[in-house]
């Protein structure tokens, strides 16, 4: 996949602007504040419908605009498409000027991001390693989107249900929210576990057997075998009463815990600079996973790369992947990218 060029207007600091890429490797440089994040924002957004920051997509519109328009030109497999996204009274995405569900963007469009804050958020927060290797899931099967959004909503559902009504509610009505839940839920956990799996193989086929994600379902104390419908509804049952005293779901893939270990011992007991290399492993194998599913490379986004790897892993991945098209930020120029691009920040 490759992005042929971007435009965008009302978004962020950005109006009026628009970018050509190579095909592979890309360098947008300029000083802080010129609009190099809000550049790979825009990016991320087409592919996945908000920011990768915890912002609400109208806070994405600039101060002085009703809302935002963006616009790329991407090349996949299967030939050239137009991705929209578009923000006025309400929010839309288009392919192709149609309007499009993101699984199907998703097919010509799939941005991969990397930055130094996500790199030392994901190593200490559970959830955002999970929320990671969902995107990871997401890319190798858009499919997994419709698991999780009907995962999410019935679990909302139930939530409201035992925050409101925990004193009056009825049994059977919990049990076929459960029952819903077991059978969405146990989907979501064997296709973590099966791409937990895969993972660890290419990670181990690649850089020898060190570094590993483990996956651990958030089951009942007493829960034990694999992982089933029927024993997902076995697991909530068993977690019933405590559920209706704290008035909330207190198992499911929603508290799934991840973790990155090398050599069995946690990524956070690791050097900044160890860590920046193990987490870039990880994407490493990720990427490699995307191009045989998919036999075509995700379009590789990196914020400010200087601080989220060192020299000698920026060379490893520029290199590692000849074909696979880079879009990196940075304060400063730096030859090794093949197309350099420098913002200039408006007076
Ligand atoms: N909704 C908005 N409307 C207008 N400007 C905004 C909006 N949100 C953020 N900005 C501004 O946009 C500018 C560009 O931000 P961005 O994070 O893209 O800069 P950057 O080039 O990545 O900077 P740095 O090198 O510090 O990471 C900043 O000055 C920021 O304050
Ligand atoms: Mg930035």
């Amino acid at each position: 996949m490759v992005v042929k060029n971007l435009e965008i207007n009302g978004f962020r600091n950005l109006n009026g602007f628009t970018i050509t890429f190579g095909q592979e490797k890309n360098l947008i440089f300029g000083a802080n504040g010129s609009g190099k994040t809000s550049i790979i924002e825009a990016l991320f957004l087409l592919g996945f419908g908000k920011s990768f920051l915890p912002v609400s997509r109208r806070e994405l519109v600039n101060f002085n605009a009703a809302g935002f328009f963006i616009n790329a030109e991407v090349l996949d497999n299967s030939g050239e498409n137009r991705v929209t996204a578009c923000l006025d009274k309400g929010f839309s995405l288009k392919l192709n000027n149609e309007s499009a569900p993101l699984t199907q963007i998703s097919r010509c469009l799939y941005p991969l991001f990397f930055s130094h804050s996500l790199y030392s958020q994901t190593i200490d927060g559970v959830p955002l390693l999970r929320k990671l290797v969902d995107r990871f899931l997401y890319g190798l099967s858009a499919l997994y989107l419709h698991d999780i959004l009907r995962y999410n909503n019935t679990l909302k559902q139930k939530n409201t249900l035992l925050k409101n009504l925990a004193r009056t509610i009825h049994n059977s009505e919990l049990n076929s929210w459960n029952a819903l839940l077991a059978e969405t839920g146990s989907k979501i956990i064997e296709k973590r576990m099966a791409f937990t799996e895969r993972l660890n193989a290419t990670i181990g086929d690649r850089f020898g057997g060190a570094l590993k994600l483990n996956y651990e379902p958030a089951r009942s104390a007493s829960a034990s075998g694999p992982v089933s419908a029927a024993s997902l509804l076995a697991d909530l049952e068993r977690v019933k009463g405590s559920e209706l005293r704290s008035r909330r779901c207190l198992i499911g893939p929603q508290r799934d815990r991840f973790e990155v270990a090398v050599g069995g011992k946690k990524l956070q007991l690791f050097s900044s600079g160890e860590k920046k290399k193990f987490l870039i492993m990880l994407y490493m194998a990720f990427i490699e996973m995307f191009r045989r599913a998919r036999s075509e490379y995700p379009v590789f986004l990196i914020d400010d790369y200087d601080a989220a790897m060192d020299e000698s892993n920026l060379e490893y991945v520029l290199d590692h992947f000849p074909a696979m098209q880079v879009i990196a930020t940075s304060v400063a120029r730096n030859g090794r990218f093949a197309n350099l691009c420098e913002l200039k920040k408006e007076k």
